[in-house]
Formats: C-alpha cells, sequence, structure tokens
C-alpha cells in the first residue's frame, strides 16, 4: 500500500478540520462558520464523523450502542471505515470541485481518542488512516482545547446533553480524558503549520472570533464555486 500523501496544493478546494473533546462548542461554532461562509460567498460543504455518507451513519449506530464494548482496535477499524467512505464519496470529490470542506472531527480524533487515549500504537493508527483517507491531510486542524474538569462538566449539564457511548462510558475516566487532551496538544506543538489551538473554555462568541481568526489567513482565496451553494451533510 502506497500512502500517497496528498499536500495542499494538489487540490483546488480546502479541506478544514474540528479537533477536540465533546462538549467543546465544536457544533455550535460549526454552525456559526456555515452562516460566515454564505456570508463570504464561499461554497462549503459541511461533515462530521462519523457519519455523513450511508455507510458511516450505519457505523454511527454501531459505535454509540452503549450496550457494546468493543476494544480500541475494533473502534479505530470502524471509525476508518466509516472515514474512508467518507473521504472518497463526500470530501474529495468536494475539494475536487474547489469547495471548502469543513469536516468536524477526521483522523486525529482516532489518533487522539484511540492511540493517546486507549493505547492503540500511534503507527498502527497512521497506517490505517493513511489507507482510509489515501492520505488526504487537512489544509488547517483547529484544537478547541478546554480543561478535562470543565469540558467534562459542559457535558454534565450542558444543553445538549445527548449521551454518546464515549460520555456515558465508565471506562473513559478523566485519566483517558487528561490523555486525550495532551494528546492533541503533542499533535499541535508537533505541526505548528497545520494546527491552531483555541481556547474553548470562554464563551461562544469569543470562542468563534478566535475560529475565524484561526481562518482568516485561508479565506477567501482558493475556493472557486458561486456562493449558495452550501452543501450540509451528516
Ligand atoms: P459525538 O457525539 O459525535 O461527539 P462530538 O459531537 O463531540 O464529536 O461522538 C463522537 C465520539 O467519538 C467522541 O467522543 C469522539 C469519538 N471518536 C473517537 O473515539 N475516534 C474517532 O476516530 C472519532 C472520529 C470519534
Amino acid at each position: 500500500m502506497h500512502a500517497h500523501v496528498q499536500e495542499p496544493s494538489d487540490r483546488a478546494g480546502l479541506f478544514i478540520t474540528l479537533e477536540g473533546p465533546d462538549g467543546a462548542g465544536k457544533s455550535v461554532v460549526t454552525e456559526r462558520l456555515a452562516a460566515w461562509f454564505v456570508d463570504l460567498g464561499v461554497a462549503a460543504t459541511i461533515v462530521r464523523e462519523p457519519g455523513g455518507t450511508s455507510l458511516g451513519e450505519a457505523i454511527r449506530t454501531v459505535l454509540m450502542d452503549a450496550q457494546q464494548q468493543h476494544s480500541g482496535p475494533a473502534d479505530a477499524l470502524l471509525f476508518n471505515a466509516a472515514r474512508a467512505q467518507l473521504v472518497a464519496t463526500v470530501i474529495q470529490p468536494a475539494l475536487d470541485r474547489g469547495s471548502l470542506v469543513l469536516c468536524d472531527r477526521y483522523a486525529d480524533s482516532t489518533l487522539a481518542y484511540q492511540g493517546y487515549g486507549s493505547g492503540v500504537p500511534l503507527d498502527d493508527l497512521r497506517r490505517i488512516a493513511a489507507i482510509s483517507t489515501g492520505g488526504l491531510r487537512p489544509d488547517r486542524t483547529i484544537l478547541f482545547d478546554v480543561a478535562v474538569e470543565l469540558g467534562l462538566e459542559r457535558r454534565r449539564h450542558g444543553p445538549d446533553d445527548q449521551q454518546t457511548r464515549f460520555e456515558d462510558d465508565r471506562r473513559h475516566d478523566r485519566a483517558f480524558h487528561e490523555r486525550v487532551r495532551s494528546g492533541y496538544l503533542a499533535m499541535a506543538a508537533a505541526e505548528p503549520d497545520r494546527w491552531r489551538v483555541v481556547d474553548a473554555g470562554t464563551s461562544l462568541d469569543e470562542l468563534t472570533a478566535a475560529v475565524k481568526a484561526a481562518l482568516g489567513d485561508l479565506l477567501p482565496a482558493s475556493v472557486g464555486e458561486p456562493r449558495g451553494t452550501t452543501v450540509r451533510t451528516g
């Protein structure tokens, strides 16, 4: 298997991913960014992982089943199967059309959760991701960083308190979330050109402004479709 790593210059569109814990505000900020892209006249395709395709949604249902206990490698392979389908059928075609693609979670989530969190070797996960993504890497990844205690607190009491297996799972104790957080910060530090870290412990308005600022140098250049074609999946 050759992992052809696509550099951003290989393609017309712009690929942005959002990472960080549940409860950090990614969903609300995604909604606001969608409106911002429309204002800017930037065609955007907005997706989330796992999901965004019928296979991905089916895998999401399996992954979120609170009755199921999966091993770390099983989870990693399931997330990557969903990712493979999403890249092949949604993300890559949209980038080829010149669209901006905003993805709520991507391959870095697997490194953070199954790798740093659950102990699956990072090199193994990178090889799997090379297969599932075809080497497609984001132009920019925003890390929504928040203290573990605050993130957990928001998840317990937040308005969007839909329980997922992950949030509910007793195996995912505080130490797990600390490993995920420091894993994310280590990845951001190792690749500073791609990553921007925003403080998700602030208000949603401040957070949204910080995320826009972290994307400002990429916009609105290099996106080519006419306005009004925002596509939402997942
Ligand atoms: P979800 O309810 O979608 O959370 P969020 O809205 O915060 O993204 O649940 C996704 C969960 O799946 C989240 O806890 C992170 C986890 N996850 C992994 O463990 N590995 C992965 O590769 C991905 C994409 C998500």
